[in-house]
């Protein structure tokens, strides 16, 4: 194991009917002006929208919007956002969606306090030094974002998808609902599904041994999501199978905490973001797609691990097979449960051809090779990507 410093700052007030407590929570920071930042309508559809604007006149907070967020948010709207902070004198950043919702907030909240352009912030050229407090109701569980520092936004212009991350655009607080998942639609409830479980490849898939705990820990969100949802998808309000899968996204992707002291990979988030900057494709269909195909060219740099996941996870039997044989089913394990939960399984599913992978390989390395199971070059991210046509 290495060594490690871990700290999360974002509070999380988990379960039913906590909405209610927005108000409250408001106050605390002291709020006059927010900036409500929410999606394409989801949330006026399901009536959030008028309770959340409910918990703001109550605690006294002047409310200025930004609504429209695109799934993958654009750079442009998000520079509307900081606009619109100016303009208003917003003091708080209230959040309430999905991913995406989240990530353009917490773009916004840190280019406000930031003189040049926040694209400088994706692209490496400029350091987050502040941001303006942010606070988020979730209503996807997916990304994580609810419990961490990250963003991942598209500069549809140029065809690029780029995050960053940063101590400072961490959620004050987080208000998870499970409720408020129950009309995500089906499609959106596999990506969410798909992404949790990605995450926790992207850390439990590491070179650093002598990490039982961290392992376990992986082992057993990849578990919980796996049964819970299948029963999400048979029946959408069930609230027990909201709500873990709910945990297990938040906890999969909270900076780290399931993965302390572990060298973590992000290569086939590195490779999708490419993918999707440039087919706007959701970003769990990518991973779909690119996760079995990157645990198959991987797998040799590290066979036990993947002889321990398929074993542990899926259940194989390892009884009379080889570490490979074992290892290739845990694969095939995983590719099939996408199937059936139905995720794609190739890029043509998505109408994506064989004409821009060059450009997503090259753009993927920009910044160097990508992950650490197996350092990745141009080269071999152009092979997983074929292998994915
Ligand atoms: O826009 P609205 O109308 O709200 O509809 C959304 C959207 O169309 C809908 N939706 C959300 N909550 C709903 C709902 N529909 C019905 N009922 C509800 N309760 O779902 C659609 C997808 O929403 P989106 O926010 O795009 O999905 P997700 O949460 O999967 O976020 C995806 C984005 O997050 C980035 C991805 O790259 C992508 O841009 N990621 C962010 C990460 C992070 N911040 O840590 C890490 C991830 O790996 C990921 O890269
Ligand atoms: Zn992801």
């Amino acid at each position: 194991m290495n060594s490690f410093a871990f700290h999360n700052p974002t509070r999380i007030i988990f379960g039913a009917g906590t909405l209610d407590k927005l108000g409250e929570q408001l106050a605390a920071f002291g709020t006059k002006t927010a900036l409500l930042v929410y999606g394409g309508g989801s949330i006026k559809q399901s009536g959030l929208y008028d309770r959340v604007l409910q918990q703001l006149e109550q605690a006294g907070v002047r409310t200025v919007e930004l609504a429209g967020i695109e799934p993958n948010p654009r750079v442009s709207t998000v520079r509307k956002g900081i606009e619109l902070c100016r303009a208003h004198d917003v003091d708080f950043i209230l959040a309430v969606g999905g991913g995406s919702v989240l990530d353009a907030a917490k773009a916004v909240a840190v280019g406000v306090p930031y003189e040049g352009d926040v694209w400088d912030f994706l692209i490496r050229k400029a350091q987050i030094q502040s941001a303006l407090p942010l606070g988020t109701v979730l209503t996807l569980s997916a990304t994580g974002s609810e419990m961490n520092g990250n963003s991942v936004i598209t500069n549809w212009e140029e065809n690029l998808k780029k995050s960053f991350g940063s101590i400072h655009a961490y959620p004050k607080f987080s208000i998870l609902d499970p409720t408020l998942t129950y009309s995500v639609p089906a499609n959106q409830t596999v990506n969410g599904i798909v992404d949790t479980m990605s995450h926790v490849f992207e850390q439990y898939f590491s070179l650093t041994t002598d990490t039982p705990l961290q392992e376990r820990l992986c082992e057993s969100i990849l578990q919980t999501v796996i049964e819970n949802g299948e029963k999400a998808l048979a029946q959408p309000d069930n609230y027990e199978a909201r709500a873990n899968l709910m945990l297990c996204s938040t906890y999969a992707l909270n900076g780290g905490m399931i993965s302390v002291g572990m060298q973590q990979d992000w290569a086939t988030h590195m490779i999708e973001h490419e993918v999707s900057a440039i087919y706007d494709i959701a970003h769990a269909a990518g991973l779909s797609v690119l996760f079995p195909n990157w645990m198959t060219y991987v797998h040799g740099e590290r066979l036990d691990r993947f002889v321990q996941y398929a074993v542990r996870v899926w259940n194989i039997d390892p009884s009379g097979k080889s570490d490979e044989e074992v290892a290739r089913a845990g694969i095939q394990a995983t590719r099939d449960y996408f199937t059936r939960i139905g995720a794609p399984s190739r890029l043509s599913e998505l109408n994506i051809g064989d004409d821009q992978l060059e450009r997503m390989a090259e753009e993927t390395v920009g910044f160097g090779p990508v992950g650490s199971f197996r350092k990745l070059q141009a080269g071999d991210v152009l092979e997983i990507l074929r292998s994915s046509l």
